[in-house]
């Protein structure tokens, strides 16, 4: 079965092809990121304007790439949640539109369920193939949604059944990590800018602490980003060294709380499958430790090919093909 999965839920346009729920023949993702830097933020109508104008075009692209005529495609899936209302609006309808007009089914997916989906997906052509096999993850598992507007953790028994274990109260991860961003300066998004950044940064007198939030497994990270706000403020000026501690010492508490919270997840439901999805699952300190820590309990963590970890079509036309199942 050959899905063509559309996303349009933030300022990406994408699409792609995917058989079978598992090999993608293409993806496509064109994003409009950069006529937002300067506001430090997504402006949902610049968005959505960029949509209109890109989302035919990216769609002709992935069924060329993909060597398939519109005829030749068994369903179309779409993004219908959450994301920003206008640029839904743009992919549901040329959805809808294609699904009438090639009389082929509509499959309507939920962009966070999709996102955890990302690690079972085949790994791109391009990229080198892993020196070890690595097995595909099974089911039942515990799912860590690390998005730009979501935080949260899953029991995903089976495709069809997502249970919410735990969800952030105020900040989203990826949010606090732009939010921080801002404070430091940084570019738009600054996520990436300060993944970098602790690269180069080291354990210093400088402390940040991340909300525990004992006997939950929910998340709370605006704490955390005031404690930055207040401790910036205090200085004269930042050099950068202090900048590369900064984000060292951020990103090395919010990971911890990350890390934590997954792996007690895991033990409460018995799970020995951790799936990690969304922008901040291209995080390398997350990667590390979390693969690290899971290791020593026992637990198998996968994530997505970079490819797959932000905003893309793959996933979505992945998931959809479980749906239709
Ligand atoms: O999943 P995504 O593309 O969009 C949403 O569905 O929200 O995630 C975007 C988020 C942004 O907040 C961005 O700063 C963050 O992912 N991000 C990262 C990294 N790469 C992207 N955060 C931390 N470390 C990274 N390497
Ligand atoms: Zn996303």
């Amino acid at each position: 079965m050959r899905i063509l999965g559309i996303e349009t839920s933030c300022d990406e346009t994408a699409a792609a092809v995917v058989v079978k729920g598992q090999k993608v023949l293409s993806n496509v993702v064109v994003s409009s990121l950069a006529e937002h830097k300067k506001y430090g933020g997504i402006i949902p109508e610049i968005a959505s304007r960029r949509q209109l104008t890109c989302i035919k075009p990216v769609i002709d692209t992935a069924l060329n790439e993909a060597g398939l005529r519109q005829d030749q495609i068994d369903a179309v899936a779409v993004t219908v949640t959450p994301g920003l209302i206008g640029s839904l609006l743009v992919g549901t309808s040329f959805a809808r539109a294609f699904s009438w007009a090639a009389d082929k089914p509509l499959i309507e997916v939920d962009h966070i369920k999709a996102h955890v989906y990302a690690s079972f997906l085949d790994a791109p052509k391009n990229q080198p193939k892993p020196a070890k096999h690595r097995p595909r993850p099974e089911l039942p598992a515990v799912g860590l949604v690390v998005s730009g507007g979501h935080t949260s953790l899953y029991h995903i028994r089976s495709f069809q059944n997502y249970q919410l274990m735990g969800q952030t109260r105020d900040d989203a991860i990826g949010e606090a990590y732009d939010k921080v961003g801002r404070i430091l300066n940084l570019d738009y998004p600054g996520g990436p800018i300060i993944d970098r950044l602790a690269q180069k940064g080291k354990k210093s007198e400088i402390q940040f602490t991340c909300a525990r939030l004992p006997d939950t497994l929910d998340f709370s990270f605006s704490g955390i980003k005031t404690a930055v706000l207040y401790y910036v403020r205090q200085q004269k000026n930042i050099t950068p060294t202090q900048l590369n501690d900064i984000a060292y010492t951020f990103q090395h508490s919010v990971v911890d709380v990350l890390v934590q919270k997954s792996v007690s997840a895991c033990r409460k439901t018995k799970s020995k499958t951790l799936v990690v999805g969304g922008g901040v699952a291209a995080n390398q300190t997350l990667r590390q430790r979390l693969t690290a820590e899971a290791a020593e309990q026992g637990i198998n963590v996968y994530f997505p090919a970079m490819a797959y970890c932000l905003d893309n079509a793959a996933m979505i036309a992945g998931y959809a093909y479980h749906i239709h199942q």
